[in-house]
């Protein structure tokens, strides 16, 4: 099978093309056709090694999406023709995350989904709606559960609710789209005119560009009569958490996920002032993926694909997710 793969040691960037024998699934696993497979910020971390990858070599992404080629011994509830996705942490079924069902994740110490086949769990091969296209549902795995898991589990937010987002990366237009099902006002960052005009488009009530307003936490606090937003959705991380911090109303929460905007070291005394909750979090569990994709199957939700590549152009692709220019998730179609 054609595959390509990284090697996190060398820490060096480089995509192989590769042709590996094509795996063959084990007691309790199924084999899967990929037919797409979507970038996250996280897999330019595994490839320059700050993830915490120790492999020579291992087929990158977390995230992709194709049918079931043939199932192992053992398996009930797939069949060969299944369209699933795998889920980011194939260990974490169900309930809290412990240290153990965080040890292994697709793409960084277990082979990933830039390849023709992989070899999942059963219980890992997460059956996607019939609505999605394979290079929509290739977008799911991360970004958007990792949204859903802060707004839906976390957060618990209310119709009603303040959520606050940040850019207009994969997790925070999962974000937009999740919270107005719920019912939420949203009030979206993006330092890109375009992009906070498309923003805008899809439901965004207020806007703000914090790079005109490094201040944003101030239209914030306007935005919502000083009282603040009731959810603040963190991928800024050390660069914009203490903003963060004094855009939050009294009492609310902080889902801290990312820390795309580096900076400097945080003060935390705002979080003990204001009585604010900052709760980390990582990915879900299958178990929330089943119950998003519920959600969205009811909603028919579409994810925003900024574009696919070929299989043939997955460097172009790591490049484009480089350059930061993008509205969405991009895909690689395999
Ligand atoms: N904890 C988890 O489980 C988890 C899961 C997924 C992702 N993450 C993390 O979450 C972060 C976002 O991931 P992603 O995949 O959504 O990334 P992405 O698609 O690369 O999005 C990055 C976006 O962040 C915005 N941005 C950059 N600097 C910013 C700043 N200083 N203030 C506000 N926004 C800024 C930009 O939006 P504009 O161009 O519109 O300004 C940019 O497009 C990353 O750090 C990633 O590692 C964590």
């Amino acid at each position: 099978m054609k595959a390509c793969q990284i090697s996190p040691v060398a820490a060096d960037g480089a995509l192989h093309r590769v042709d590996l024998p094509r795996p063959v699934p084990g007691q309790g696993e199924v084999l899967v056709r990929v037919r797409a497979a979507s970038l996250n910020y996280r897999d330019l971390l595994v490839a320059q090694n700050v993830y915490g990858a120790t492999l020579e070599r291992v087929i990158p992404l977390s995230d992709g999406a194709g049918e079931v080629a043939e199932v192992g011994p053992g398996v009930t509830g797939l069949k060969a023709g299944d369209r699933v996705a795998g889920a980011f942490y194939p260990d974490w079924v169900d309930g809290p995350i412990t240290a153990g069902a965080r040890v292994r994740s697709l793409g960084a110490n277990m082979e990933g989904m830039l390849a023709e086949y992989v070899v999942l769990p059963a219980h890992a091969a997460i059956p996607i709606p019939d609505y999605l296209t394979w290079e929509e549902a290739a977008t799911l795995p991360c970004a958007a559960l990792t949204a859903w898991h802060a707004l839906s589990v976390v957060a618990n937010v209310r119709p009603g609710d303040t959520v606050l987002l940040q850019g207009t990366g994969g997790v925070s237009m999962f974000a937009l789209q999740f919270a107005r099902i719920m019912g939420a006002r949203v009030i979206q960052t993006s330092g890109d005119a375009a992009k906070r005009a498309r923003v805008t488009e899809m439901g965004a009530d207020a806007v703000i560009d914090y790079k005109a307003e490094p201040d944003w936490d101030r239209p914030v606090m306007d935005l919502t009569g000083g009282r603040g937003a009731d959810v603040v959705i963190e991928v800024g991380g050390p660069g914009t958490l203490e903003r963060s911090f004094r855009a939050v109303r009294v009492g609310g929460t902080i889902v801290s996920i990312g820390f795309v905007g580096g900076g400097a070291e945080v003060n935390p005394r705002a979080v003990i002032g204001k009585s604010i909750r900052l709760q980390g979090l990582t990915v879900g569990s299958c178990a929330m993926f089943r119950d998003m994709n519920r959600a969205l199957a009811l909603h028919e939700l579409r994810p925003v694909i900024d574009r696919v590549f070929p299989f043939e152009e997955a460097a172009a692709a790591y490049a484009h997710l480089r350059a930061g220019a993008h509205f969405g998730k991009i895909v690689i179609a395999i």
